[in-house]
């Protein structure tokens, strides 16, 4: 009894905290991250080497960003438990190459909270991204004004444009850059094994892109994936690209993100940003529709570097997003907490 209560109270913040940071976004809902818990008060924060994009992120940096949008996570969720959190890496380098389950990237320690948090905690249960149309109306100034201050205080710029042409122009090249992904083999092996077609799959396995969030039916994510030579037929091809750029029909306002991405601290805090961003938005009631695979493609990065030559910062952007109200949009299924809670003796040789 004694020894049931003692690992109840070991782990009793930390689920709690975690069954709200496990709702975390990630680059094709690839979760990464496993947790395994130390005391009451820290938390071993582990990667998955089977969980990360070395094919189309080879240095980490949008898986990275996803473990800084979790950590943000982690801490507005312990905030109403009168916590913050201390990060100490262990590592800034998640290698794909490593042959454990589960590799020590960082511990977290609880620490008192020094200053209060604005964010509830529940926007990140009602945080998605949308990729269904929009509403066909433009964003507010006054919360795109909110997200450039948050923005400026991490060192970043967030610049947007409710131009008919500009928006017309990224979302197009969107569309464009998941032709390009599928054209080349290798990220069309490594976007395709994380696209579940049909629900049983997403709900069975409980990660990666199902054909209900792409907004698409399974036959046809499979005929792209599987058969992508089909898609590049004369006549085939424009109607795909035009179908898919309908999807996204009645977006007014997108975005871009420029500041410092050069090495692993910036994309952790870049992470953490986007957390912020992103929970604000929600809490507006405004959807983001991340394009980071303009970023990580190389043609469609290209596009947009010329695109955007007048803007400035050009080298420095490194997310282009649309953003706007919809319908609700379908949920991407997240793992559990007793799949990513690692038992304590599996962990302590890896610390
Ligand atoms: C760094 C990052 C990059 C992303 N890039 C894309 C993208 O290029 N295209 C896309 O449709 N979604 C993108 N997403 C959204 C994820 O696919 C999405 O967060 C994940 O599937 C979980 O779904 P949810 O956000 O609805 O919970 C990205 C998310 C993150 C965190």
């Amino acid at each position: 009894m004694d020894h049931e209560r003692s690992i109840s109270s070991l782990t009793e913040p930390w689920h709690e905290i975690l069954q709200y940071a496990r709702m975390a976004p990630s680059p094709h809902n690839i979760q990464s991250w496993r947790f395994a818990i130390l005391s009451a008060r820290k938390l071993l924060l582990q990667y998955d080497p089977e969980r990360l994009l070395p094919g189309t992120d080879p240095s980490g940096r949008f898986c990275t960003v996803g473990f800084g949008i979790l950590c943000e996570f982690i801490s507005i969720a312990a905030a109403p438990l009168g916590w913050d959190i201390e990060i100490e890496f262990l590592t800034k380098r998640l290698d794909p190459g490593h042959d454990r389950h589960g590799c020590p990237y960082a511990t977290l320690t609880l620490v008192p909270r020094q200053s209060a948090e604005t964010l509830d905690r529940e926007l990140i249960l009602r945080r998605r991204t949308s990729r269904l149309p929009y509403y066909d109306e433009p964003v507010s100034i006054y919360l795109l004004v909110e997200l450039q201050t948050i923005a400026e205080q991490y060192g970043h710029y967030l610049e947007y444009s409710s131009e008919p042409a500009q928006v017309t122009w990224v979302v197009r090249l969107n569309a464009a850059t998941m032709f390009y992904d599928m054209a080349d083999p290798v990220a069309r092996r490594e976007v395709g094994g994380w696209i579940r077609f049909g629900e049983a799959e997403a709900k069975r396995r409980k990660d990666g892109l199902s054909s209900l969030a792409m907004g698409f039916p399974a036959w046809l994510m499979k005929l792209f994936v599987n058969d992508n030579w089909l898609f590049n037929l004369p006549g085939i091809h424009e109607l795909a690209i035009a179908l898919y750029t309908r999807s996204m029909r009645g977006t007014r306002t997108v975005a871009w993100l420029s500041g410092p991405f050069a090495e692993h601290d910036h994309w952790f805090a870049a992470g953490r940003m986007l957390g912020r961003l992103w929970l604000t938005m929600t809490r507006e009631g405004v959807y983001l529709h991340p394009f980071g695979s303009v970023i990580t493609n190389p043609r469609a990065h290209q596009s947009m570097c010329e695109h955007f030559s007048d803007v400035g910062r050009v080298d420095d952007i490194w997310l282009l997003v649309r953003l706007g109200k919809s319908e609700t949009p379908p949920s991407a299924e997240r793992m559990g907490l007793e799949k990513l809670i690692d038992r304590e003796d599996n962990v302590r040789d890896g610390i």
